[in-house]
């Protein structure tokens, strides 16, 4: 598996592209220290520096809904943006969710039973982490299936490297319609504040003035977007390796204290999210390869977790690992600040397919991969009892 990667980490671990004037950077070591370092800055938004996107006022939403997004900020807004929803993101909320999370886990895979063919995306690792964050927000139960359509194509814009106008001006609308939605919540909430993450942010900012109303609506959906597929990926791809590897499943089945370090190696062997990037900010000695001021530079987390230097026999699944100190969620200050309730997630649905569907099998077409480079997934998986 991943042949590309393996040739880059040997020939290529820093592989300059001249015509986009960027890097490939696939060393865990580097990779690592490229997410922390400050050297390496964020402010230059991709929808900015893409020819397609320059046309703002067609994409004006569009425009305005990321650059509000911590994940495109450097300090000191970054910090400010994330130190707030932080705040509202902690330990207790999660413990808080558990029992919801499970419930709707539950429900999903016993629905899914019914289903004479059933299929895990659409079934059950798609709505699972659109109806959690969903319920965190606080989101009315009937607007759950808009809110799933939104999330769809806000996803996308994340690989925006590769949309096409169409997707673009879909997401666009789906932009403009979202935000009107959360600033009517906001304002609900304003005056009426309940037991959800949005009355919490409101709550904080009340006390701390920290945010804008356009900044704590648009962070809001980040949630939403940065929380959807790559979840989705994870759940997926981990029902895949366990059908690929039935005796991981078999023995999860009678260690099910191992579901947390299986799920750990599911997001190292087929990351959810393949790379991100970054601006050099200055000219910069990495290794012996001088990156300049300005050049950008994608960091393969898909190719650092198979790194040999840092993982032994990196091609082998293996859900015992230990110490495995995979990239799947980023590091430095944009790690990944849903990874606490990801893995909830991933762990509780794992928990309750496998007491449902005790051994497992590929039934229909060979799984196929989406046809992105940003997110790894699945496009559908059937699957039999
Ligand atoms: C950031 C991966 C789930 C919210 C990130 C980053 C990665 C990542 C790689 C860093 C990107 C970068 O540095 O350029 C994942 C994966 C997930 C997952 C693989 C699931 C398996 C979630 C969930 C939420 C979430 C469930 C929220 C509900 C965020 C946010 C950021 C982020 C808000 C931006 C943090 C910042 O810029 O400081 N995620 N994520 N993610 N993630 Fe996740």
């Amino acid at each position: 598996p991943y042949p590309f990667y393996t040739k880059m980490l040997q020939d290529h671990p820093a592989y300059f592209l001249k015509e986009r004037n960027t890097w490939i950077i696939s060393k865990h070591e580097h990779v690592q220290f490229i997410l922390k370092s400050p050297m390496f800055i964020r402010e230059q938004s991709r929808l900015e520096a893409e020819p397609v996107v320059m046309d703002p006022p067609r994409w004006r939403n569009i425009n305005e809904l990321v650059q509000d997004w911590m994940l495109f900020r450097d300090p000191p807004t970054h910090t400010r943006l994330r130190s707030h929803v932080a705040y509202a993101f902690t330990p207790k909320t999660l413990e808080q969710s558990k029992p919801r999370i499970r419930s709707i886990a539950e429900n999903l895979a016993a629905d899914m039973l019914k289903e004479t063919n059933p299929e895990v995306i659409h079934d059950f690792a798609f709505p699972l982490p659109v109806m959690v964050i969903a319920d965190m927000l606080g989101v009315p139960q009937e607007d759950r299936n808009i809110f799933k359509r939104w999330s769809n194509s806000l996803a996308r814009l994340l690989d925006v490297t590769f949309l096409s106008e169409e997707q673009l001006d879909e997401g666009d609308l789906a932009a403009a319609e979202i935000r009107d939605y959360f600033r009517q919540q906001v304002r609900e909430r304003q005056k009426n504040p309940k037991e959800d993450i949005i009355s919490e942010i409101i709550h904080v900012e009340n006390k701390e003035h920290l945010l804008s109303e356009e900044e704590l609506i648009n962070n809001c959906i980040l949630l939403l977007v940065a929380g959807h597929e790559t979840t989705v990926n994870l759940i997926g791809n981990g029902m895949k390796l366990f059908i690929e590897h039935p005796e991981s499943y078999k023995l999860l089945h009678h260690q099910p204290e191992l579901i947390p370090s299986a799920v750990e190696e599911i997001l190292r062997y087929e990351s959810p999210v393949q790379f991100t990037n970054r601006t050099a900010g200055e000219d910069i000695l990495l290794g012996d390869t001088l990156i300049r001021r300005g050049q950008e530079v994608f960091v393969s987390l898909g190719a650092a977790n198979r790194d040999p230097a840092v993982f032994s026999d990196p091609h082998h699944f293996d859900i015992t690992r230990k110490k495995n100190r995979h990239l799947s969620f980023a590091a430095g200050p944009h790690f990944c600040i849903g990874a606490p309730l990801a893995r909830l997630e991933a762990i509780t649905a794992f928990q309750v397919l496998l007491k449902q569907y005790p051994a497992l099998r590929f039934s229909g077409p060979t799984p196929i991969w989406r046809n992105q480079i940003l997110f790894r997934g699945l496009e559908a998986l059937h699957v039999k009892m």
